[in-house]
């Protein structure tokens, strides 16, 4: 037995919802099958996170986002995004403050370096993002008529869109609508384009991606909706009621993206998300993980203890969203712990390096990376 194993097999002798280290939570069911996965051969099922539903199988493309600055430097990084990765996101190159640095002006430079690598791979590409309410440079956090939006706003999707049709064959066209705290569906985060178009932008957006490229799978992407805590409980709901709502009106979206960004102590709310993902199914849209990673700053320090829970996490999330359907993607956040966002906001109290990604940061593969790989294989 690995000490992985030890870890997971210890772990899944207890019962129910486990209570370790700060109200760290994982569920029986996700330790057993991560453990499943974990250990050689690999059987055709696992144990069922809810008895009864049956586990939706085949292939799922794997991906991850691409930072720019690095790509160029790194052949070690490149080998790995080649090895592991069907598709890949530019992280930062097609956000605003990245492709618009002025009202008349487009920089492709940035992106075009994580989708030119794309094309010479092989590999495919997803667009992120078309709207948000960060990453805006500073001219247009001075838009002020719901006129100059609308214009700027039409302006940068028709030339984004049409410049990459074709290639990008799934964008993020809004990110974010909802509020950090929203319960309600009108509760949008406050931005220059839901301040002067309200719930108007997100047509208008979606509307003008459609006509550009109408072959385009069109998503809309939201984090805080996959845990048990009050505030993703409430979220979710928003989320769904804003979908529907949309959705009701004819507006072209074909995806939802669910991010997962996990904080990895939190529980993933099975029913809830499950839930979700059924209404998303019913209402004839694909479900993609856009931005899946593990936040570990308020795990157990040791690596090992560490990286069989966030395996044991990512498990319990895949497995909730792939009972009910296949998503079309999985995108991890970054594919090693030598570049992510994490620490950004999440260091870790003791200094040790945060580990959110399938790779460790000397591009290893994780037991993540083999829950990941067993989802992705179709669970095989
Ligand atoms: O390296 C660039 C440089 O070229 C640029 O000119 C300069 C100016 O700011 O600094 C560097 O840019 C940084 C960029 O990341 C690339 O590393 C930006 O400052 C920094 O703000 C930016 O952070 C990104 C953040 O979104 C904001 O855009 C993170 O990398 C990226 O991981 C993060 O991703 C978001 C998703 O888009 C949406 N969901 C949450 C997720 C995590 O926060």
């Amino acid at each position: 037995m690995t000490k992985i194993d030890d870890i997971l097999s210890s772990l899944a002798s207890r019962r129910g919802a486990l209570g370790i280290a700060g109200g760290l939570a994982v569920s029986a069911a996700a330790v057993a099958g991560a453990r499943t996965v974990l250990s050689q051969p690999v059987p055709a099922r696992t144990t069922p996170a809810s008895p009864g539903s049956a586990p939706v199988t085949g292939p799922i493309p794997y991906g991850a986002s691409v930072s720019s600055d690095d790509l160029p430097k790194d052949p070690d990084y490149q080998r790995a995004l080649i090895r592991y990765c069907q598709q890949v996101v530019p992280e930062y190159g097609l956000k605003w403050s990245s492709i618009r640095p002025a009202s008349g002006k487009f920089d492709w430079g940035p992106a075009d370096a994580v989708i030119d690598f794309a094309k010479v791979n092989r590999l495919g590409v997803r667009g992120h993002t078309l709207v948000w309410y960060e990453a805006m440079p500073d001219w247009a956090k001075k838009i002020s008529t719901a006129a100059e939006a609308e214009r700027e706003l039409v302006t940068h999707i028709e030339t984004v869109v049409s410049r990459y049709k074709g290639v990008i064959k799934s964008w993020d066209v809004v990110n974010e609508p909802l509020g950090e705290k929203a319960i309600s569906a009108s509760q949008l985060r406050s931005s220059v384009w839901s301040n002067l178009l309200g719930e108007r932008y997100l047509e208008i957006a979606f509307r003008t991606a459609a006509r550009v490229d109408p072959d385009c799978q069109l998503v809309l992407n939201e984090y805080g909706i996959e845990t048990t805590i009050p505030q993703d409980r409430g979220k979710r709901t928003a989320f769904r009621d804003l979908i529907r709502r949309l959705k009701d009106k004819g507006v072209p979206i074909h995806g939802i993206g669910i991010q997962g960004h996990i904080n990895a102590e939190r529980a993933i709310d099975t029913e809830g998300l499950a839930s979700l993902v059924g209404e998303i199914t019913s209402m004839k849209m694909a479900t993609l993980v856009t931005e899946l990673d593990m936040i570990d700053n308020k795990l157990p320090g040791p690596v090992e203890v560490r990286d069989a829970l966030t395996a044991a996490k990512t498990y319990e999330l895949l497995d909730t969203i792939t009972r009910v359907t296949r998503p079309s993607a999985i995108i991890t956040w970054g594919i090693t712990d030598k570049r992510t966002w994490v620490p950004m906001w999440n260091k870790r109290d003791d200094g040790r390096p945060n580990r959110p990604l399938p790779l460790d940061a000397d591009y290893r593969p994780k037991p993540m990376w083999s829950v990941i790989e067993y989802f992705s294989r179709g669970r095989a």
